[in-house]
């Protein structure tokens, strides 16, 4: 295989060590893809699938834009790279703009990160600064929730609540992280949407906040909807209460959007979708359609303008950035994205394929084997019964169905799907038909 032709078979599987992902089984048996177009993916075997879960939540737009490559090549003709500390160029201002445009109440201060760990991790030190800036230093906990994924830097791993990313790593973590129980709930089984019971969830950060101190407390950071742990929708009031806390005891609340930012949950932002506005947003996947690494934090302006005001001017206000932070490419990707969500009003379409949708993902539930069914807008978890040991039933049925042509991901014994928005109700048959197939042939192993 030469240098140039990478999706052919490689000469050797052994160098590269693959993240989040078993090894050794994988190099006895590879799942290589060769193409990608649409909704559909090819494989080394020649077979094609459909694409259940838009790549990792990433591609709502489908595979092989052309509008998207031509942007990108076009600003790698015109303008490589141009680095972004104490210089830029027109492009990352105006991109900011358009993200603002989108983003809810007046977080209209965008930082451009390198994907969503690093977005949460800048978050992290927004959170800190503007404290300090404000003569709070005092505040350096951070409350995150159990079964959130928030990516995998320190930052982003210790407020997680994924015991099998945090327990190797839980000597070198971020001290001072507490974190609030999750909010799904025995009686939540196959409730489609947000459920009725379990606002008094949120009553954990109140909790906290009396046996800790709020004063101490810098910021709590929630998935609006958690998606890496399978979907699990906020009960109804959930999201709200936990803003009136944070308003209270002078919390910032950061809402991850890195999977349910730019539409998957029929809004463009989770917060519109649910009326809650949070103070900072973290964003990735879907700002570049995910054909380039790119995230990016929202921030509202009182913090800002806090952290410009805290410092002479002519110093730099910050000291935190990346090589990466929005450079020419990713952002000549994300404004061409922007141009196709407002072209083919993408949000709207998001939001009324999602009945059809759900409607397939729950006809699934006579599947003896399956124990749970969730979902809202365009995603939404199955839970498959356990078998001997955590994730080894999902990790069977997610091969099973990609011998039958359905490729997705699946987290523990979670399958996750997230359809892109640009399918047609053709697609959705095709991909619930083949979960079908798929999950019923595992049944059958
Ligand atoms: C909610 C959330 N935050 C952060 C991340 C981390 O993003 P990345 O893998 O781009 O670092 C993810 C990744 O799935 C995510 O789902």
């Amino acid at each position: 295989m030469s240098s140039a032709d990478t999706t052919k078979i490689p000469n050797s599987l052994e160098e590269h060590w693959m993240p989040f992902t078993s090894n050794r089984d994988f190099k006895e048996n590879p799942r290589l893809i060769t193409e990608a177009k649409g909704v559909y993916l090819k494989n080394h075997h020649g077979k094609t699938m459909i694409d259940a879960s838009s790549g990792l939540f990433c591609n709502p737009l489908g595979h092989g834009r052309k509008e998207i490559t031509n942007a990108v090549t076009k600003q790698l003709d015109q303008l490589d790279y141009v680095q972004p500390f104490q210089q830029g160029f027109g492009g990352s201002f105006e991109l900011a703009r358009r993200i603002a445009k989108h983003t809810p109440g007046d977080l209209n201060r965008i930082f451009y990160t390198i994907c969503g760990s690093t977005a949460v991790e800048t978050a992290i030190k927004i959170v800190i600064a503007y404290h300090k800036a404000r003569g709070q230093g005092q505040r350096f906990r951070f409350v995150g929730r159990e079964r959130a994924y928030h990516g995998m830097n320190i930052g982003a791993t210790s407020v997680g609540g994924m015991i099998n990313n945090v327990k190797t790593f839980a000597s070198i973590l971020m001290p001072g992280v507490l974190h609030m129980r999750h909010t799904h709930l025995p009686d939540h089984k196959f409730v489609r949407g947000q459920p009725t019971t379990g606002v008094e969830m949120a009553e954990d950060l109140e909790r906290i906040c009396m046996n800790f101190g709020s004063e101490n407390i810098a910021a709590c950071i929630v998935e609006p909807v958690a998606g890496s742990t399978g979907t699990l929708v906020p009960p109804k009031g959930y999201l709200k209460r936990l803003r009136e806390i944070c308003d209270k005891r002078g919390i910032v609340l950061i809402f991850d959007e890195v999977i349910t930012g730019w539409g998957r949950m029929g809004s463009a932002f989770a917060s519109q979708e649910f009326g809650v506005t949070p103070d900072v947003i973290t964003m990735a996947k879907a700002t570049t359609n995910g054909v380039v690494p790119m995230g990016a934090v929202a921030v509202k302006e009182e913090i800002y303008d806090t952290v410009m005001d805290a410092s002479p001017k002519g110093a730099v206000e910050l000291f935190h950035g990346y090589t990466y932070s929005g450079i020419p490419i990713a952002v000549a990707a994300a404004l061409s994205v922007q141009d196709i969500f407002e072209k083919e009003d993408i949000f709207k379409r998001s939001k009324e394929m999602s009945p059809y949708f759900l409607d397939g993902l729950f006809s699934l539930k006579d599947l003896t084997v399956i124990d749970n069914i969730r979902g809202y807008g365009m995603m939404g978890g199955i839970d498959i019964k356990l078998k001997e040991k955590p994730g080894r039933a999902g990790f069977e049925c997610f091969k099973a169905c990609y011998d039958v042509g359905v490729n997705f991901k699946a987290t523990g014994d979670c399958l996750i799907i997230a359809p892109q928005f640009i399918c047609e109700k053709k697609h959705i048959d095709e991909i619930i038909e083949k979960l079908r197939t798929g999950i019923s042939n595992y049944m059958k192993r």
